[in-house]
C-alpha cells in the first residue's frame, strides 16, 4: 500500500535544493544494519530523514543532492542486483529500480561509491551533512574529501563548509502535509484499537505481557510492522517508573495499569498513553488522581491551536495540576508559589508533551530565537500530562502512593484549532468502565 505519493517525495527534494546554497551538495546515508546477536540481525528501519527524502527502504544506499548538477540532481548510490542473496534476504531495487521506481535522475552501485562520489564533491563549496550522526559514515566522508584535498595541486577544489543537513530538514519535517497527517491518523486508529483491546482483555491475574500481546495483535493486524517505541505496560507501582520496560509483572485486583503503546506505520509514530483500573472499577484515590490528570489534559488541549506558543500547553497543565493536588491535601501552599518553586515537580516531572512525526520525539525547534514556537497548522505534537505518586513519598497518606496515571493523545493543529488524532480510545472513567464491564459481562 502507498501511504504518501511518490510525488510528494520529488516536491520535499526540490523544497530542500531550493533553501540550499549555489554551489552546494547534500548527502545523506541509509540507516546502518546493526546486528543483535551473532549473525542475527535486529528489524531494519529505515533513517527518518532518508526515508523523509527518498521513500527507499533498502539499507546500504547513500543520497546525493546537487542542484544545478545538469546530469540530475539527485543520486542514489544503491545495492546492486544480485540473483544470490536476493533468494536469502530478498529483492533490491538495483539502479534500475532506483531510477524508474524511486525518482533518481541517477544510481550507482554502491560499491562504487569511493570512486564517484569525490567527483561529485570537488568544487562545491559547501556540504550539507549531519555530522556525528552515522560515526562510520562520518570518517569514510573524511576520508573522500581528503582525496580531494590531495588533488589541490591539480586544481581539484576541495569544500570550504560543512554545515548542519538537519537545519533545513527538520523544520520541513516539523509540517506534515495532508499526506503525512492522513498516515498519522491511521497508525492512531491502529494504536487506538490496540488500546481498546488491551482495556478489554484486562483481569486481575494476568500478567502485563498478556497486554502487551493484546497491543501488539492489533499493531500487526493493523499493517504495522512495528510499534513506534518500547511498549510501556506497567501495573500499580510500576507506573510510577516513566520509562518502565519490565512487563512482566502480575495484574492486580485494586491496582491501575498504564499502557503507553502505539504502533508506525510507514515510519509514522503514534504515541498514546491510557490509565485503567485492572478490575474495571476506579477506586475512590484512583479517581480523584484521574480526572485531576484528565482536567489538566483538557485545559491543554484547549490552548492548542495557531497563534499560542509551544510551552503554554505544559504551563496549562502545571497550574491545573499543582491546583488540583492542593485541593486533594498532596501539596500545601499558595498555588503561584508552588508553581513558581516548581512543587509540582515531585509528581509531574516531565513536560506536557513533545514533536510527534516520523521519530517519536520528532525533530524540529521547540524555541526559536529565544522565544517559545508559536504553533502553526500542520505541526503535530502530543499531550501527556501525568501525576505519579511516588510507593516511597513519606510526604503523602498512604492511600496515595503509588498511583501513577498518565493520558496522553496525539494532535496535529489545523486552522481553527487541533485535530486529536488519537480519540478513539475512551477517556473519562465513565466510558472506561463501561468498555471493561461490558467486556466483562460478554466473557462470562
Ligand atoms: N512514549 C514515549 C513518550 O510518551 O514520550
Ligand atoms: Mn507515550
Ligand atoms: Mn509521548
Amino acid at each position: 500500500m502507498i501511504r504518501i505519493p511518490k510525488p510528494e517525495y520529488a516536491r520535499r527534494r526540490k523544497t530542500l535544493m531550493e533553501q540550499m546554497v549555489p554551489n552546494s551538495i547534500a548527502i545523506l546515508p541509509a540507516a546502518p544494519m546493526h546486528i543483535r546477536n551473532r549473525d542475527v540481525e535486529h528489524v531494519y528501519r529505515q533513517d527518518s530523514d532518508f526515508q523523509y527524502l527518498t521513500g527507499f527502504p533498502e539499507p546500504e544506499a547513500v543520497m546525493v543532492l546537487i542542484p544545478g548538477r545538469a546530469h540530475g540532481e539527485y543520486v542514489l548510490f544503491c545495492r546492486e542486483r544480485d540473483p544470490e542473496r536476493e533468494l536469502w534476504d530478498g529483492l533490491r531495487a538495483g539502479q534500475e529500480g532506483a531510477v524508474r521506481d524511486f525518482g533518481a535522475d541517477d544510481a550507482f552501485p554502491i560499491n562504487d561509491i569511493d570512486d564517484i562520489l569525490p567527483g561529485l564533491i570537488e568544487g562545491r563549496e559547501r556540504v550539507y551533512y549531519s555530522i556525528g550522526t552515522h560515526v562510520e559514515f562520518d570518517r569514510r566522508l573524511m576520508d573522500w574529501v581528503n582525496v580531494i584535498r590531495s588533488k589541490a595541486r591539480q586544481g581539484a577544489q576541495p569544500p570550504s563548509e560543512f554545515v548542519a543537513l538537519g537545519h533545513l530538514l527538520h523544520d520541513m519535517r516539523l509540517y506534515k502535509s495532508a499526506a503525512e497527517v492522513k498516515v498519522m491518523r491511521e497508525a492512531s486508529e491502529v494504536s487506538a484499537r490496540a488500546h481498546v483491546r488491551a482495556m478489554q482483555a484486562a483481569r486481575p491475574g494476568l500478567a502485563e505481557y498478556h497486554l502487551e500481546a493484546e497491543l501488539e495483535y492489533e499493531f500487526r493486524r493493523g499493517g504495522a510492522k512495528m510499534p513506534a517505541y518500547g511498549s510501556i505496560v506497567a501495573a500499580g507501582r510500576n507506573a510510577c517508573i516513566l520509562h518502565y520496560r519490565e512487563n512482566d509483572a502480575p495484574l492486580k485486583d485494586g491496582d491501575l495499569i498504564l499502557i503507553d503503546a502505539a504502533c508506525e506505520l510507514d515510519c509514522y509514530a503514534s504515541d498514546i498513553t491510557r490509565t485503567f483500573p485492572v478490575n474495571g472499577r476506579f477506586s475512590p484515590e484512583q479517581k480523584a488522581i484521574y480526572e485531576l490528570v484528565l482536567k489538566s489534559q483538557e485545559a491543554a488541549l484547549a490552548v492548542i491551536a495557531p497563534g499560542r506558543h509551544w510551552n503554554e500547553a505544559h504551563e496549562a497543565t502545571v497550574r491545573v495540576i499543582t491546583a488540583g493536588l492542593v485541593e486533594l491535601g498532596l501539596l500545601q501552599g499558595d498555588v503561584d508559589a508552588l508553581i513558581a518553586s516548581e512543587a509540582y515537580k515531585a509528581f509531574y516531572m516531565h513536560r506536557a508533551g513533545h514533536w510527534l512525526g516520523m521519530d517519536v520525539h520528532d525533530v524540529g525547534d521547540y524555541k526559536v530565537g529565544g522565544e517559545w514556537r508559536v504553533l502553526e497548522p500542520g505541526m503535530a505534537m502530543t499531550v501527556e500530562p501525568g501525576i505519579y505518586v511516588s510507593p516511597d513519598n513519606q510526604d503523602v497518606p498512604k492511600k496515595w502512593r503509588g498511583i501513577g496515571v498518565r493520558i496522553e493523545d496525539d494532535v496535529v493543529v489545523t486552522r481553527e484549532g487541533c485535530e486529536i488524532l488519537t480519540g478513539g480510545v475512551p477517556k473519562t472513567v465513565a466510558e472506561i468502565e463501561a468498555l471493561m464491564s461490558a467486556a466483562r459481562s460478554e466473557a462470562a
